[in-house]
């Protein structure tokens, strides 16, 4: 078919406006649900601090997307570990500018780090363990530079603040968030910045007596770890289930 051979047949054009279409038709914008919103916010509210956001962990990409679509940081980079994700996301992106944003499938631990770029690494969505095994596979490559990081885990809320400790990580601030009946723990915190002073604190110290999620959430994780000491003969559970049945107490 030379459709550009001469007069451009109509067929031919139309058929090229089609495909014009389909690479540059805007994503449907998809209004972020209370949890990456409140990333999002958090992320706009300290925007001047960076260069580049990693969105890790991305899936479909929303909270990346609207980064984007916001221009919120100079470049947005999307990780995930499964391949028909980024090849979806990357068909999405057609209407940004490619020097704004990179799609990578790869393990979030891998991730290379521009030295001359001040990066936030999101990780939300997954695991404490498995945020803590990616965070301890980036910094083991850069271990020199001040990386910062956003966490929203799901779960393991205490072995991560545990990780975060024992590799000298700092608190730039702290919150909590309910979605639905899921409430979340979210750490904006920062590696090798010596600006940065306020430890981090085993079960966090962001408790409000006059917040009942709070409250709700604070037996919960009592009873989550009074229910596994059971199974334990270490007594660590039973340490960690004393910290939050005496931290929902001193709410009272
Ligand atoms: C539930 S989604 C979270 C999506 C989004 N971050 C959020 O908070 O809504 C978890 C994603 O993590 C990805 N994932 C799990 N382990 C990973 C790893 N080691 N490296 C990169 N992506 C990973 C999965 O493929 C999945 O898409």
């Amino acid at each position: 078919m030379n459709c550009y051979n001469g007069a451009k047949p109509t067929k031919c054009i139309s058929l090229i406006d089609t495909m014009e279409k389909t690479l540059v038709t805007p994503q449907p914008r998809v209004r972020l649900k209370p949890r990456l919103k409140r990333l999002f916010d958090l992320i706009q509210t300290h925007a001047e601090l960076y260069d580049t956001v990693w969105d890790c962990c991305c899936d479909h990409g929303y909270l990346g997307v609207k980064l984007l679509r916001k221009q919120v940081v100079p470049r947005v980079e999307f990780v995930d570990c499964v391949a028909h994700l980024m090849t979806d996301l990357r068909s999405r992106l057609g209407e940004f500018n490619t020097q704004h944003y990179g799609v990578t499938c790869a393990d979030a631990g891998s991730i290379a780090l521009d030295s001359s770029h001040r990066h936030l690494v999101v990780l939300a969505g997954i695991g404490g363990e498995l945020a803590a095994s990616i965070i301890g596979n980036i910094i083991g490559r850069y271990q020199a530079q001040r990386i910062d990081f956003l966490l929203c885990p799901n779960t393991a809320q205490y072995q991560l603040r545990e990780f975060l400790i024992a590799n000298n990580f700092k608190l730039l601030e702290e919150s909590f968030i309910k979605e639905k009946r899921w409430n979340y723990e979210i750490l904006h915190v920062s590696y090798q910045n010596p600006a940065a002073q306020t430890a981090i604190s085993a079960i966090g110290q962001h408790w409000q007596a006059k917040n009942q999620d709070h409250h709700a959430y604070l037996a919960k994780m009592a009873k989550h770890y009074s229910d596994q000491a059971k199974n334990c003969s270490s007594g660590k559970a039973q340490k960690v289930a004393a910290l939050y049945r005496a931290q929902a107490e001193q709410l009272e």
